[in-house]
């Protein structure tokens, strides 16, 4: 299991310590939500926001979360930022074929997320082109919300549609997840969980990613 951290319940005015804070935590990614008032009822920072932190942690791989209503227009500055996986939503952009080429040829790992009342369906045409998937455990906007159980059993069949498809992309988790859902997410086929509140807020850092990296 990946642990992928998200800044956004970090210390905003430090994003390099926060994200080396994790790194050293044991955390494998460092996750940045991108946020533009639009798509979610919040605004976050934007590509060189993405490109300044690359520049301070050249060898940390980055993925960019995008939740924004155009990622056609601006996925590609992420990927020229050093972000190595950019995820778009589903509802943001339905007919994804076109973004998911332009963000592999541009050298990105291309990735798309889910909102938890989106069908697992939507993901199925392009899951073959994708490096990774996102489901969404909250409804995105803010760090530190409740974790929608849900989730689960949509994922669960996702796992099980890759597996008869012979598929192996990653599928991430993102929202209110924590040591004590991280053991139903891995039974579900998570490979990559997001988190936030439950590592930036805990006592121990490095123990709850350790819980969460251990989960199975
Ligand atoms: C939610 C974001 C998440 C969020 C995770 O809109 O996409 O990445 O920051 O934060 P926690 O783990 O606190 O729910
Ligand atoms: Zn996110």
């Amino acid at each position: 299991m990946k642990v992928s951290a998200s800044i956004l319940a970090a210390d905003l005015a430090d994003l390099y310590g926060s994200s080396q804070k994790a790194l050293k935590a044991g955390a494998d990614l460092i996750h940045l939500d991108i946020m533009d008032g639009h798509f979610v009822p919040n605004l976050t920072f934007g590509a060189p926001v993405a490109a300044a932190l690359k520049k301070r942690l050249p060898e940390v791989p980055m993925d960019a979360h995008l939740m924004i209503t155009d990622p056609a227009r601006y996925a590609l500055d992420f990927v020229k930022a050093g972000c190595t996986y950019v995820a778009f939503h589903a509802e943001a952009l339905p007919d994804a074929a076109l973004l998911i080429s332009k963000i592999r040829a541009a050298g990105g790992r291309p990735g798309m997320a889910v909102n938890p009342d989106t069908s697992e369906d939507v993901l199925k045409p392009y899951a073959r082109d994708l490096d990774y998937v996102l489901f969404m455990s909250v409804n995105p906007g803010f760090a530190g919300q409740k974790f929608m159980p849900e989730v689960v059993p949509k994922l669960a069949r996702f796992t099980a549609w890759c597996r008869a498809e012979g598929l192996s992309l990653e599928r991430a988790v993102d929202g209110g997840v924590s040591p004590e859902n991280a053991g139903d997410l891995a039974a579900a086929g998570a490979t990559i969980l997001v988190a936030s509140a439950s590592i930036y807020r805990a006592p121990d850092m490095a123990a709850a990613i350790r819980s969460l990296k251990s989960a199975n």
